[in-house]
């Protein structure tokens, strides 16, 4: 089957008006009410979203009666899974799946994704997000894979095979370009980037996108160097479209054409922002349902060349095509009885055990068993704080989930009380995430906690953050615990407790005092659906810990950015009052059992830029348990033309290890990758010494050098 053909077969036969509907994605709640009902009822707009399979049907309906018979694409934000469905399998975020390094995870999450849209009568998924977190202030770092390309590019291309595998779901990588780095972790704002950093850093990820076969992009908010990105020709269409080569179309943002005009200032009216928007490369118009009209207008009077559009619905349809929305007969998409069923729960559960992160363990963990375990804290039977973003919680009507059953979903309290069937559990919240005044009520709840905590003989206390300090337009400049959450773990641990301290939560807090005070500490970020039941049971030593960091932790909340890979810069890149780094950096996470890596040798100690050399390093688990270690191998050339990072990662394993096992960790290195951007943008890959840093906790490396010669 020719897709381009079919396009191409279509456009022929369309007029203007039927081209610019299908250049138009419409939501029902950001239309007006009227003009929606027409376009509804017209059955020529290219794509609706948020639309859940329910009610697909009069969309459909109308689409078959046109002459066409074009039907729309049907696009929703299922980012950890098809979460605006209370019935669906909810995923834990993007970011705490991040923390298993694990193509394979990322893969299947994708296909079980992908198979439950599709049964719900949809085809579009807008994910993954390949920004990268790293001003921890951003209010959607919780969406990210972390704040590393290299990783987010393997673990984006790795979730996009998974939401295609199909053919039935296209998959959108966004938010092109950098948005994440907006300058003071403003959402949206301005980014202060040249194209070289752009090149070295934030295309990485896209282009692997590319290379996947990823169907569709989505714009950014923000502008780079002043210049919105709605409209950036350069990164749109020069770089995206005709260097990297994608053949996919690209959808704005949310109304980004309207923004030009009401947020970004740069245009007075639709009629050229429309133009100029289409013409940088944006096929289809995510709302600002002005551009409809305005666009039509601007074909009539010759303001745009009928190619420019010609080009965009070209794009559009061949997508539609490929997904079988043009055919005739349609094949039938999977059943309805897979959304949220056993199996994809079984595997959910697997997931959060891997994405789970122990921070700290001074010996209480594992805990084997206690008579009375207090189950404390804000986040230990939370549901909506656990899921975090983009589910059914923070982003539809309250009363659309009312009333649906769903068997499989674990906060943190129903996980300890299954797994721990023998002991009593006792519950109390001891204060709530937000407001930290003290008040009769909130001494309440401090008093009921501390009470309970003084007669048991285990105390875990959930804690982190909540998803109105998440999210779009919710950036934070405190990354603290809010709230009383700091004093709930330092009076409990004062009661002489051992005090086991789970965060839920959707990014990297200051962890402050509770750090001191707490015994155990294990990252859980926004766990999904079985996240209860997977900590509980890693709580008792049912299962291992293998998630590591794909993000650090500042030490203050004003002392980020802090990700790994800065720059070295004389003056030593600190503050005088806070600690240089990170106290967990990224790549950090501990285990039940202890992994010792010997020296790493290499195949080679000089080599010819181009020839492939392999490192390799023994890894001995040191521990009784079966368990997984994640290797990082990292590099660094030692001078370079511009500046380059402290370290830079070049590649990751996942090893499973049997008790006291040894083995040999390999890893190939084509020395073609080992390169940087120059001043003039150009990618190059000098002579000269390099280091090779292998480590399993992004603080303790074992290096060896290579010289590399012409
Ligand atoms: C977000 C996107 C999302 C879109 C549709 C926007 O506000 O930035 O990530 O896909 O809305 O919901």
């Amino acid at each position: 089957m020719d897709f381009k053909k079919m396009a191409e077969e279509l456009v022929s036969k369309m007029t203007i008006e039927e081209k610019v509907a299908q250049m138009q994605q419409l939501s029902e709640n950001a239309t007006p009410k009227e003009l929606f009902e027409t376009f509804k009822k017209d059955g020529k707009i290219g794509s609706y979203l948020h639309v859940l399979g329910k009610d697909t049907g009069e969309f459909l309906e109308s689409a078959a009666q046109t002459e066409l018979k074009i039907p729309p694409i049907f696009g929703i934000d299922a980012i950890h899974g098809h979460a605006f469905l209370k019935q669906a399998t909810i995923f834990p975020s993007q970011l705490a799946m991040a923390c298993t390094w694990e193509e394979g995870v990322l893969e299947k999450m994708g296909e079980i994704t992908a198979d439950e849209v599709a049964a719900d009568g949809l085809n579009w998924v807008f994910s993954p997000v390949l920004c990268l977190g790293r001003d921890l202030r951003w209010g959607r770092v919780d969406e990210t894979f972390g704040e590393d390309a290299e990783l987010c590019a393997r673990l984006g291309a790795a979730i996009i095979r998974g939401y295609q595998k199909s053919g039935k779901v296209a998959a959108c990588a966004k938010h092109y370009l950098a948005y994440g780095e907006a300058t003071g972790g403003r959402d949206a704002y301005d980014i202060e980037i040249t194209e070289r950093k752009a090149r070295e850093i934030f295309l990485k990820p896209f282009k692997a996108a590319v290379d996947e076969g990823c169907l569709t992009f989505m714009t950014a908010y923000g502008s780079i160097d002043g210049e919105p990105l709605t409209i950036s020709k350069r990164y749109l269409t020069e770089i995206l479209k005709e260097e990297f080569g994608f053949d996919g179309f690209v959808v704005t943002d949310w109304k980004n054409f309207w923004c030009l005009i009401t947020g970004q200032k740069t245009f007075e009216n639709m009629d050229e922002a429309c133009v100029e928007g289409v013409e940088a490369g944006n096929d289809m118009s995510m709302n600002s349902y002005e551009f409809y009209g305005a666009l039509i207008q601007a074909v009539k009077e010759g303001r745009i060349a009928q190619e420019v559009i010609d080009n965009a619905v070209r794009r559009i349809l061949s997508v539609k095509a490929r997904l079988g929305l043009l055919d005739e007969e349609k094949t039938p998409a999977p059943p309805k009885e897979c959304i949220g069923c056993k199996a994809h729960q079984a595997y959910n559960y697997e997931v959060s055990v891997k994405s789970a992160v122990l921070l700290k363990n001074n010996g209480v963990l594992p805990l084997k068993q206690a008579k009375k375990i207090a189950v404390l804290g804000p986040n230990a039977d939370d549901l909506p704080a656990q899921y975090g973003d983009w589910t059914y919680t923070s982003h539809r009507p309250k009363d659309e989930a009312i009333g649906i059953e769903k068997e499989n979903e674990y906060t943190l309290l129903k996980g300890i009380q299954e797994v721990y069937k023998d002991s009593e559990i006792v519950y109390a919240k001891g204060c709530s995430v937000l407001g930290s005044e003290t008040s009769a009520e909130s001494d309440l709840w401090m008093q009921e906690a501390l009470e309970l905590a003084k007669g048991a003989d285990a105390v875990i206390v959930a804690i982190g953050d909540v998803h109105a300090q998440n999210g779009e337009e919710q950036d934070r400049a405190k990354l603290v615990l809010s709230g009383r959450q700091n004093e709930l773990i330092k009076r409990v641990k004062e009661l002489g407790k051992q005090v086991i301290a789970v965060l839920i939560n959707g990014k990297p807090l200051e962890l402050g005092e509770m750090e001191k005070y707490a015994d155990a500490v294990i990252e859980a970020f926004n766990t999904g659906d079985m996240g209860g039941l997977a900590l509980a049971n890693l709580i008792k030593g049912k299962e291992n810990f293998s998630g590591k960091l794909p993000i650090s932790f500042p030490y203050d909340s004003a002392a980020t950015p802090c990700y790994y890979n800065q720059y070295e810069y004389w003056h030593g890149n600190k503050y005088v009052d806070v600690p240089k780094g990170s106290p967990y950096p990224f790549g950090f996470g501990l285990s039940y059992n202890r992994y010792t890596y010997g020296e790493a040798t290499l195949s080679k100690t000089q080599a010819k830029i181009g020839d492939k050399i392999e490192l390799r390093i023994p890894l001995t688990n040191e521990g009784d348990r079966q368990g997984e270690e994640i290797v990082q191998l990292y590099y660094k050339d030692k001078v370079c033309k511009t500046l380059t990072p402290v370290r830079t990662l070049l590649d990751f394993k996942k090893v499973s290890l049997s008790p006291k096992q040894t083995c040999e960790v390999s890893f190939v290195i084509d020395t073609n990758k080992l390169g940087y951007y120059d001043r003039n943008c150009n990618y190059q890959v000098d002579e000269g010494e390099f280091t090779f840093f292998v480590s399993g906790d992004g603080k303790t490396f074992k290096t060896v050098n290579v010289l590399l010669v012409k």
